[in-house]
């Protein structure tokens, strides 16, 4: 599939993306709710966060967070997620995303019923964002080794994509990431605490960097979160950096 092209219009992108669904069996009926979903952004609230941040934009990096103004793009993501996590086809259930961004997994559990709360820490940009989706963030921090705060009861689903969360920034040092004891800690709170069962965690991990080699940044996907998930029967893609654990019952990640 092509990548984000967060400078055009919705109705470009939207004429863009049309055809990269060819593969898909389901093409029509996800065409369907993209566009119903899409119908619902508040367009001059979208043209005027791209204004002021264009400036901006033009120094930032393809992969920066500006990429998420292709709201086109990024809904369309999260409406193939769902479509893998079932949510299409569930009864309305509860959803958690962590570490939301603009909140395109909210904006899409909308059209399929769920009530989602998407978590994140406070950020103008992607405050500006959830706006033109109409979407509510709520300000959670994620940190190691502390458990997340009661959000109104249980969750069927927990999801974070993209994870950034698990970087540790420790003043102006970059590049420390959650140790396995860490990714254990989490995982036990959001089963102990905030999963339903059965329910389903779902985890979609960023590379972390690795220093360099030979002149180019090395990245990989925790391999302590992988090999942590495996370990206690999730589904694992090193490939795609996914992990996805079903809970029939309360238990215990060792
Ligand atoms: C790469 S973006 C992914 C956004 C979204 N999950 C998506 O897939 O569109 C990472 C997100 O994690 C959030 N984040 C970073 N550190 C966090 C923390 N400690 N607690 C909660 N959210 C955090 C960032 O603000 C950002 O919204």
């Amino acid at each position: 599939m092509q990548d984000s092209d967060p400078t055009k219009t919705i109705a470009e992108r939207l004429a863009a993306l049309q055809g990269s669904l060819r593969w898909n069996p389901r093409r029509e009926e996800i065409l369907h709710d993209l566009r119903e979903l899409i119908a619902t952004v508040d367009e001059s609230c979208l043209d005027a966060l791209r204004g002021q941040y264009a400036e901006r934009m033009q120094k930032a990096s393809a992969a920066s967070r500006y990429k998420y103004l292709d709201v086109v793009f990024h809904t369309l993501q999260k409406l193939l997620l769902a479509r893998e996590l079932g949510l299409h086809a569930n009864p309305p259930c509860r959803v958690l995303d962590i570490g939301t961004g603009g909140g395109h997994l909210p904006f899409v559990c909308r059209i399929y019923g769920h009530q989602a709360v998407g978590i994140d820490v406070k950020d103008a940009f992607y405050d500006g964002l959830a706006a033109c989706l109409g979407v509510q963030r709520t300000v959670v921090r994620v940190e190691a080794q502390t458990p997340l705060p009661d959000m109104g009861g249980r969750f069927d689903l927990i999801t974070a994509c993209d994870i950034a969360f698990n970087e540790k920034r420790e003043g102006k040092t970059r590049g420390l990431y959650w140790s396995l004891e860490d990714w254990q800690f989490f995982l036990n709170d959001l089963a102990a605490n905030q999963l339903r069962t059965p329910g389903t965690i779902y985890l979609k991990l960023n590379k972390e960097a690795r220093g360099r080699l030979l002149g180019l940044d090395r990245r990989a996907y925790s391999r302590e979160a992988l090999a942590l998930a495996a370990r206690n029967g999730a589904t694992v893609s090193r490939w795609r950096g996914t992990i996805r654990f079903t809970f029939a019952a309360r238990r215990e990640i060792r």
